[in-house]
C-alpha cells in the first residue's frame, strides 16, 4: 500500500491535472524578488513547482520511491490540488477516489496500450490530458478469491 501511495503521488507530480492557480494581491507585495502592486494576479504553475531540482533530484524522471526516501513527508509541496488556506477542500476525498479506483484496476484487471504504439502528448489547458483519447485494452485477471471477497464498487 505504501509504494501504491507514491505511485499515486508521482503520477500528481509529474502530470498535475491542473495547470496552476492564481491569487490576487490585496495589498502591494514582494514574493520571489517581483514587486507585486495591490489587485495585481500572481501566478502559479504546478507543472514547474513539481519539477524544482532544489525539492525533486532528478525531476523528469518517474521515480515512486523518493516518497518514501528523500521526499518523504513532503506531500504538502504538491500543488496539483492547489495549496495553502484556499486549497482545494476535495483532497482526501481525491484520495479515497484515487486508491479505490486505480487499485481496483490494478487488482482484477491487466491493462496495456492497444495498440501499443500511440501518441501519448499530454496537453495542460484547460485541463491535462491527452492530446489523443489514449486506447486501453482491459483484461479481467482470474481471481482466486471468491466474488464475496470482492470490495463493493463497480464488479
Ligand atoms: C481530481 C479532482 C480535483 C481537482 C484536480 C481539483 C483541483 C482544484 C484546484 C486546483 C483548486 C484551486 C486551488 C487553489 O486556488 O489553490 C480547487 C479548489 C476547490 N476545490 Fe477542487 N479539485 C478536485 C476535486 C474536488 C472535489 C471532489 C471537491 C469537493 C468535494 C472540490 C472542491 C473544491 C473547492 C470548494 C475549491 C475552492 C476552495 C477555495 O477557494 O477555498 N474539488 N480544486
Amino acid at each position: 500500500p505504501d509504494y501504491f501511495y507514491y505511485v499515486l503521488l508521482e503520477v500528481q507530480r509529474l502530470w498535475p491535472p491542473f495547470i496552476g492557480g492564481r491569487r490576487i494581491a490585496n495589498q502591494d507585495t514582494t514574493l520571489g524578488g517581483f514587486h507585486i502592486p495591490k489587485g495585481y494576479a500572481a501566478v502559479y504553475i504546478s507543472h514547474a513547482i513539481h519539477r524544482d531540482p532544489e525539492v525533486f533530484q532528478q525531476p523528469k524522471d518517474f521515480l515512486p520511491g523518493r516518497w518514501g526516501g528523500r521526499n518523504a513527508g513532503q506531500e504538502h509541496l504538491l500543488c496539483s490540488l492547489g495549496n495553502g488556506p484556499r486549497n482545494c477542500i476535495g483532497v482526501q476525498l481525491d484520495n479515497v477516489f484515487l486508491k479505490a479506483v486505480c487499485g481496483y484496476l490494478l487488482q482484477h484487471y491487466d491493462w496495456d496500450l492497444s495498440p501499443y504504439s500511440q501518441d501519448l502528448q499530454y496537453k495542460c489547458l484547460p485541463v491535462s490530458r491527452p492530446t489523443v483519447p489514449p486506447m486501453v485494452s482491459f483484461t479481467e485477471l482470474e481471481l482466486e478469491s471468491s466474488a464475496s471477497d470482492l470490495p463493493d464498487g463497480p464488479h
